[in-house]
């Protein structure tokens, strides 16, 4: 998809669809229903004008209230350019918000695609409208658009793929050029590494193992000049990276450490990124119920964030430098598989007794955690799909995050509200840590059913030392089952668009 900047008018725009977003206005009081607004600046009110009031009229007739992402169709009789005009409610005025806006951009692609338009036009005008300036709102419609476009249809037969018919988006504004053009090239880049981790995400077990993984890891370093080292079981074995090594011991598969680095001309903070990526987490030994099982070829999401992560601010290019660890390995049933009641020592020297293979992650994510910490990096910042707490707990839409350092924790939340995704703060409570130390070792691997998310933060913690941290539990929000306009079913991206957006804060 081509994003152009232009100036000039609705009317006159080249493109085979035109849109005009529409405010859903307030009720006054005692009145019931409420007629959308036009905004002039939108390029609304002149279309009205050449159309006689048809559009006001139409919109008055059909009860078009504006309400978010509503949309009606009008055929524009060759009265002007454009083939289409689309009217799009853009909800209250005050209510508007990033998400909002990424969704109503999905919106248009998919609208877009319904007409077979190759081409679409659309007002972004200059001021601030609630708040919220106009290169959020050009960045959020452009993240929407490519999001709302996504396929993941590889492996279906050609015939069965959709081809996209949206080429280009013309913007009329009259922003200056350059603030557009900045706002276009980060909502690019972060919204395609994050249709980058969906396919990662969707990607079957069988095609995406560890060593297929780091092969993708490799080439992304190699375009975008990022320094790599991929790390085998030797050495692993040379790190006594004992916990992460017992998960890998029941699969045909080699274990790998991803190791990224991003390092920019000036920085004053150095922050590790640890994604956990099992590219199928069967349960083990503890083999999980087959419904379902097949999801958990997404059990690589943490890792996969990391990565298009890295992609993005290679060409975002924040002033911080950015190392990302990707420890990956199958989660497999084998007579050499790790077993419950195993005691393990891991990296650190604490010794971890095996309750259930299906705690597996923590494993992979303690050795990793004690290595990167030992270099002490200003911060840390793990991303897992750790538990199914997190999804019980927190449904589809949110990640949870916790950790041991709250102005770390405050600056992600901070950072997820300005890139439109949605993050929920639980709490690392200690109290509960004694749940995980009554076995004959130091640790136990699960601290059972209750607070799941909680105490395998807690297990985490106990491999972090001092460095400041943070856990991000992805489980519930790196898949959808009930897909959106923003994504169909499968792999969701999440956590991409926050993590870049804390990274450009430095
Ligand atoms: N990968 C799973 C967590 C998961 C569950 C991710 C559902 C996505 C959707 C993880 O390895 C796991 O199996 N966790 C166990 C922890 C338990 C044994 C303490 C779980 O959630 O049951
Ligand atoms: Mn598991
Ligand atoms: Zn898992």
């Amino acid at each position: 998809m081509h994003f152009q900047i232009a100036s000039g008018s609705l009317i006159s725009a080249e493109a085979d669809l035109v849109a005009i977003g529409c405010f859903q206005k307030e009720p006054l009081d005692g009145q019931k229903k409420s007629h959308p607004v036009l905004e002039r600046a939108d390029g609304g009110s002149e279309l009205d004008r050449l159309f006689d009031g048809e559009i006001s009229e139409l919109i008055a007739k059909e009860n078009f209230t504006g309400s978010e992402g509503k949309t009606r169709l009008i055929f524009a009789a060759g009265k002007i350019p454009a083939r289409y005009i689309l009217l799009v409610g853009l909800g209250k005025k005050k209510e508007l918000s990033v998400g909002g806006l990424k969704r109503i951009g999905a919106v248009l692609a998919k609208q877009a695609q319904e007409v077979k338009a190759a081409s679409l036009s659309l007002v972004v005008q200059k001021d601030a409208i609630a708040n919220f300036s106009v290169a959020a709102r050009m960045q959020a419609l452009v993240e929407g658009l490519i999001l709302g476009s996504y396929r993941f249809d590889r492996y279906r037969e050609a015939s069965a793929r959709t081809k996209l018919t949206l080429e280009k988006v013309v913007v009329i504004s009259n922003a200056p050029r350059a603030q557009l053009e900045k706002a276009i090239i980060r909502g690019q880049a972060i919204a395609e590494a994050t249709c980058f981790t969906r396919d990662l995400s969707n990607t079957p077990p069988n095609d995406l193992t560890p060593m297929a993984l780091a092969k993708i890891a490799e080439n992304v370093a190699k375009q975008e000049r990022l320094t790599i080292t991929v790390w085998g079981k030797k050495e692993l074995q040379d790190q006594k990276m004992n916990a992460f090594l017992a998960v890998a011991q029941g699969s045909v598969e080699p274990p790998v450490l991803i190791h990224l680095n991003y390092k920019p001309k000036k920085a004053k903070y150095r922050i590790a990124l640890v994604g956990k990526a099992v590219t199928f987490d069967s349960g083990g030994i503890s083999i999980k119920p087959s419904r379902n099982m097949h999801e958990m070829k997404s059990d690589m999401s943490g890792g996969a964030v990391v990565l298009a992560t890295m992609l993005a601010i290679a060409q975002l290019k924040p002033d911080v430098a950015v190392d990302a660890y990707i420890p990956s390995s199958e989660n497999m049933p084998d007579a050499k598989a790790f077993k419950p009641g195993d005691i393990i020592t891991a990296r650190n020297g604490k010794t971890i007794e095996i309750i259930s293979t299906d705690a597996e992650g923590r494993m992979l994510l303690a050795d990793t955690l004690s290595y990167v910490t030992d270099g002490k990096p200003d911060y840390v910042i793990d991303l897992a799909t750790l538990t199914g707490g997190a999804v019980y707990a927190l449904g589809e839409i949110y990640a949870a995050v916790l950790g041991n350092d709250q102005r770390l924790i405050d600056r992600l939340l901070s950072a997820s509200h300005d890139a439109g995704e949605s993050v929920w703060q639980l709490p690392l409570e200690k109290r509960y840590l004694s749940g995980l130390t009554k076995g004959p070792a130091d640790l136990v691997n699960s601290g059972g059913g209750m607070a799941q998310t909680i105490t395998a933060t807690l297990f985490l913690s106990q491999f972090v030392g001092q460095t400041k941290w943070a856990h991000f539990d992805i489980a519930a929000c790196a898949w959808t089952n009930e897909g959106s306009e923003l994504c169909p079913k499968g792999g969701t991206g999440s956590m991409v668009a926050t993590l870049v957006e804390f990274l450009s804060g430095f």
